[in-house]
């Protein structure tokens, strides 16, 4: 759905998590679309118990800007959806209630982005490095992270990835490692790559389209 209620800023569910002997040693854990950067979020600002793997299956971890299927005329609630997002995607109010919002990410008001962006600046680093965040996510074995490469749903899709539009504008496109958050290493990103942590998967398809087949060969090992 559209709407939904606010991301994980506390370790609630995972205290409760936490409180299950089995989970003692860590858990693997699996997000698709959007499930997956308040994952990473989860991995970030929760460590106990600690996450072993994470797998972003069609994450959007710069974010998105652009509704690539979401119909105009014919509904409103798409209209509503761009109109706010256009006109109030950093006011408080529509950074709480709508999830959308929560990732939006406009390059061509990057100030805007970093100062007022409640979910996405934060998790991303943009305006302060929180060592906190960055510790916590290096401690991940592995950060999986699968692109699919037909997708109609992600806009753009690079940020499956976590690239996303240059700063400025809305044409070219940079990979996570020409961004600053990786050249800065403001989450540990770059030190993860060297180590070999971060795994980059690509499969043919639009949005969470993949056969048993691919998901048994190519994400299955990661959640043993
Ligand atoms: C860093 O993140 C942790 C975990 O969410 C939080 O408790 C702490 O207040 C944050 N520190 C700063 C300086 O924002």
């Amino acid at each position: 759905g559209f709407i939904r209620g606010s991301s994980p800023h506390r370790c609630v569910w995972v205290s409760v998590l936490s409180q299950d002997p089995k989970l003692k040693g860590g858990y693997n854990a699996m997000g698709f679309s959007q499930g997956s950067q308040f994952l990473r979020a989860v991995a970030q600002r929760c460590p106990d118990p600690p996450m072993k793997n994470l797998i972003s299956v069609g994450g959007q971890h710069q974010g998105v800007f652009g509704l690539p299927r979401c119909p105009g005329e014919s509904s409103h609630i798409c209209d509503w959806i761009r109109k706010m997002l256009n006109s109030g995607a950093y006011t408080d109010t529509v950074q709480k209630h709508l999830v959308q919002a929560q990732y939006w990410h406009d390059p061509l008001n990057d100030d805007l982005y970093k100062k007022h962006s409640l979910f996405l600046a934060d998790i991303n680093q943009e305006r302060v490095v929180n060592e906190t965040y960055k510790k916590n996510l290096m401690s991940l074995n592995k950060f999986v992270m699968v692109k699919f490469l037909q997708d109609t749903m992600v806009d753009p899709v690079d940020s499956e990835w976590f690239g996303f539009y240059k700063p400025g504008q809305d044409k070219e496109l940079e990979t996570l490692q020409e961004s600053a958050i990786y050249t800065e290493d403001r989450l540990g990103l770059a030190e993860m790559d060297s180590a070999g942590k971060l795994v980059f998967l690509a499969t043919d398809g639009d949005h969470l389209q993949f056969t048993r087949e691919w998901f048994n060969d190519n994400l299955l090992p990661y959640l043993r």
